[in-house]
């Protein structure tokens, strides 16, 4: 999959840029804020239809102009794809709008349209972080993959909010509005452990195997699905029938707690290196290299589901590795189509690297390769 036009007008510091990147790897140099993740943001929301960054998508929308549009022409194996995305101010938030092939879509239905794999720094917290990264980076991953998925996940959420707005009501509780929350948690939340235990299990070879290639297999890499409830049997029947026992085991003390305990909402995934749980035993350069192989395993995963390789987008992650990381990690993804790596140093440039731009207040130029190639 590789992008052949980006049009983007009045998103972030860019008022219009028409850009034609080159197939293979994309480098974006240019001084701090200057615009280098602002693009990757714009490509990635083009992808999940959500900023890889914004607590408030109005800030999407350039200072004082009405409307952002990101829009792209995407070469995929069946042809070529429109997607684009109007951003619009309206009161104090915004509005958003997808359209794919010029038409107006919905956004369960513009999702999975372009498959990207993002990697920040930010990311390098998934092993030590709060679980929330690390559902977060499921959710992601799997709602690419699978439109089934982000369905059943949408829908959870809902329930799930509701659930905890009849729990904080004050009075008693309405038990049998809290029985029917309850079997539809279970139901979307007995698909979404399905899924997410069938893909880390996938993961987890994957990412055990790139992993081996680059430290040896006495340090065997492991990911483990905690889900909540936990499960013995994975077979979806008996996945339902655990989280509604659960569920109802947990309503006393989620109606004391006024807040929902039980379900995919509070699911973990643990990594260990032989056997040691990285977030309480791994080094920094462990828990890197870690999150390295998970995201490797994360670009194989999607390219397997899509039947094509995904567009990688690195916002600055190459400076916070080291020279043989990095390699390693380049060098393990295989067929790349297209990637765009940002970096402030011209020195960081990988060896792939097909096309250097220069990013300087909004507007992109090319930059000539130059002799400075380094790892
Ligand atoms: N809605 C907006 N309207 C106008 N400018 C914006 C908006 N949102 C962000 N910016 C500006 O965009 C600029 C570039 O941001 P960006 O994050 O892309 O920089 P960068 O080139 O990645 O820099 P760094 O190397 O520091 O990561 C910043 O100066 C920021 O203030
Ligand atoms: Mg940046």
């Amino acid at each position: 999959m590789r992008v052949t036009a980006l049009e983007v007008s009045n998103f972030r510091n860019y008022a219009a840029l028409r850009f034609e990147p080159a197939s293979g790897v994309c480098v974006l140099v240019g001084q701090n804020a200057q615009g280098k993740s602002n693009l990757l943001e714009g490509l990635s929301l083009l992808s999940t239809g959500k900023s890889f960054r914004a607590a408030r998508e109005v800030d999407l929308i350039k200072t004082g102009a009405p409307v952002a549009r990101i829009a792209a022409s995407v070469q995929t194996r069946t042809g070529e794809v429109q997607a684009a995305c109007i951003i619009t101010r309206a009161g104090e938030g915004a509005r958003k709008k997808f359209l794919r092939n010029g038409r107006s879509v919905s956004y369960a239905q513009f999702l999975g349209g372009i498959a990207a794999v993002t990697f920040m720094p930010f990311d390098l917290q998934l092993i030590a972080g709060p679980p929330a990264l690390r559902r977060r980076f499921l959710n992601i991953a799997l709602s690419q993959a699978n439109r089934q998925y982000y369905h059943q996940h949408a829908t959870y959420l809902h329930v799930l909010m509701q659930k905890n707005a009849a729990l904080k009501t004050p009075g008693p509780v309405n038990g049998a509005l809290l029985q029917t929350y309850n079997e539809q948690l279970a139901d979307a939340g007995a698909h979404i452990i399905a899924a997410r235990a069938a893909y880390v299990r996938r993961l987890s070879q994957e990412a055990a195997t790139v992993h081996a290639r680059w430290v040896g297999a006495a340090e065997e890499l492991s990911i483990a699905y905690q889900p909540s409830p936990d499960i013995s049997d994975e077979t979806p029947a008996a996945i339902l029938k655990s989280l509604q026992a659960a569920l109802s085991a947990s309503s006393a003390l989620e109606v004391m707690r006024k807040t929902s305990l039980m379900g995919p909402h509070r699911d973990e995934l643990s990594f260990a290196v032989a056997g040691a749980v990285l977030a309480r035993f791994g080094s920094q350069g462990q828990q890197r290299t870690a999150v390295l192989a998970l995201k490797a395993a994360e670009y194989a995963l999607l390219a397997q589901a899509t039947g094509e390789p995904p567009l990688l987008l690195l916002d600055d992650v190459l400076s916070e590795l080291d020279a043989d990381r990095r390699r390693a990690f380049l060098g393990n993804l295989g067929h790349l189509e297209q990637a765009f790596i940002t970096s402030v140093d011209r020195p960081e440039l990988p060896s792939q690297t097909a096309r250097v731009y220069q990013i300087a207040e909004g507007r992109i130029a090319d930059a000539p390769l130059g002799a400075a190639l380094s790892a």
